[in-house]
């Protein structure tokens, strides 16, 4: 028995004209955590009448990301990145999107990625060496530095100094912040306004696309010097047999930035936090880094063997998950669960809000790496997606684990990144879920030794 998806429960706190757009920009994370209360689908009601379908049911998601994923486009959160022009991979649709990931896919192929660990640890080593003792850190800057330059080097063979990295940096959240208030409050003509948060957007994007201008140009003029993604991208053909233009390999860049950097930042940020809420945690990390590297330098080889590493980053990317809402909308009627979704209807779930619930996780809010350990009872198949699922799954997953294993091991293995007393961290929903500040000391790990031994 199927029903008309009208009849489908709606959140409570609806407020006539303005639907539940107030608890949405007021307290969002906790909003998208209770939504999960009321039924496997469940409706919000944005503004006057933008009915937005929520699905809290792990399986009802599978279904719609695999079996059922040709009824859906992406929906209403990546309309708006295509401020970027062009149609890259997150964004594109229908058999582009196909012809564009089977390009792709090879250069970030978990084979091909063991090849990138020498320059990941190399780009980020600079960073962790220029660290003084004592010195407090802005921990989510200096990891979206870092990750940023991994994604830079590895994949377009660039290498900013600091300054111009950080400008990127900045430009990539200004622009993203944007877009994201405006999927939030879709009203088209806020965005044509001149307004300053639309003028700082439209610098920010300018600043983007020069840099990328000037690493495609520099491909260009020296076509037998690269072997990265950029050269992929301007040697294959795309679908009409023509090659790709500069729009569109600029806007593929652009996208991959964006997706690849402040992802595994903010997992590395969170990372770092938790640890240093749990010494015990703390130590068996060191004591793992400590045994495996035994002093050598961070190589492939070592990478299997950081397993206690490596179930710190599942842990937080369950509990920090940065994608706190994901969207689709339908393209044609489709079925799901026990209603039916017209074509049109603007779906919506969070894998933040999935990743804490009591009913798939015990103790959802206890960072417990330990329950990756095999022989403790798992999460149903479909319960832990931090990378998605489906034909749309992020293509980065492996080059992303790669580099968070590589950076924890990095830092763990010389710092420890002490809390700053009194300083509280809050998660913020923004287009990741990123620590509303984490400022923390650094302290050289001899340092610890030393003190430890008094
Ligand atoms: C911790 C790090 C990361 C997380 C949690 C993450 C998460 C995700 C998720 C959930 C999606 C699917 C979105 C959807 O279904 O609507 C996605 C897509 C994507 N990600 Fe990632 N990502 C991470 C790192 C990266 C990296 C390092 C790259 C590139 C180097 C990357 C590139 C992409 C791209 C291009 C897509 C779009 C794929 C498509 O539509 O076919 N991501 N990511």
């Amino acid at each position: 028995m199927t029903a008309d998806l009208r009849i489908a429960p709606i959140a409570p706190g609806r407020v006539p004209l303005i639907g539940h757009t107030l608890p949405l920009l007021r307290d969002r994370l906790a909003y998208v955590q209770r939504l999960r209360t009321y039924g496997p689908i469940v409706r919000l009601v944005i503004g006057p009448k933008k009915t937005i379908t929520v699905i809290n049911s792990f399986e009802l998601l599978q279904e719609m990301l695999t079996r059922k994923s040709d009824h859906f486009n992406k929906g209403l959160l990546f309309d708006k990145l295509k401020i970027f022009g062009g149609d890259p991979l997150p964004v594109a649709e229908g058999k582009p999107h196909l012809q564009r990931r089977r390009l792709m896919q090879p250069a970030l192929h978990r084979e091909h990625v063991k090849g990138y660990i020498e320059s990941m640890r190399a780009t980020a080593e600079p960073s962790v060496s220029a660290w003084r003792d004592q010195e407090i850190l802005h921990v989510c800057n200096e990891m979206q530095l870092m990750a940023q330059g991994v994604v830079m080097a590895a994949l377009f063979s660039s290498n900013p100094e600091r300054g111009p990295a950080q400008i990127i940096l900045d430009s990539v959240d200004t622009v993203f912040k944007a877009a994201l208030m405006h999927a939030m409050v879709p009203i088209s003509t806020l965005e044509r306004l001149p307004t300053r948060g639309n003028r700082r957007a439209r610098a920010a994007n300018a600043v983007l696309r020069k840099t990328i201008a000037d690493i495609i140009a520099d491909h260009r003029a020296n076509p037998d010097a690269y072997d990265d993604l950029v050269s992929l991208l301007m040697t294959v053909q795309d679908g009409t047999g023509g090659n790709l233009s500069d729009e569109e390999i600029t806007a593929e860049i652009t996208a991959l930035l964006a997706a690849g950097s402040e992802t595994t930042a903010v997992t590395l940020a969170w990372l770092f936090h938790e640890i240093a809420r749990n010494p015990e945690l703390e130590r068996r990390l060191h004591e793992e880094v400590d045994t495996v590297l035994a002093g050598d330098e961070l190589a492939a080889e070592h990478i299997p063997q950081l397993a206690f590493t490596r179930r710190l980053i599942d842990e937080t990317l369950r509990l920090h998950n940065p994608a706190w809402i994901l969207t689709r909308r339908t393209i044609s009627p489709v079925q799901l669960g026990q209603f039916n979704l017209p074509a049109g209807t603007d779906v919506m779930w969070s894998p933040y809000a999935m990743h804490r619930d009591p009913d798939l996780y015990p103790d959802p809010l206890r960072f417990d790496p330990d329950r990756w350990l095999p022989e403790r009872p798992q999460p149903p198949r479909g319960a832990f997606i931090p990378f998605g699922v489906g034909k749309r799954m992020c293509i980065g997953d492996q080059f992303s684990l790669m580099e968070a294993v590589v950076i924890t091991a990095l830092i763990a293995s010389r710092w420890r990144l002490r809390p700053v007393p009194g300083a509280t961290v809050r998660p913020v929903p923004e287009i990741t879920v990123h620590p509303s500040s984490l400022d923390m000391i650094a302290e050289p790990r001899r340092h610890a030794v030393a003190e430890t031994a008094v």
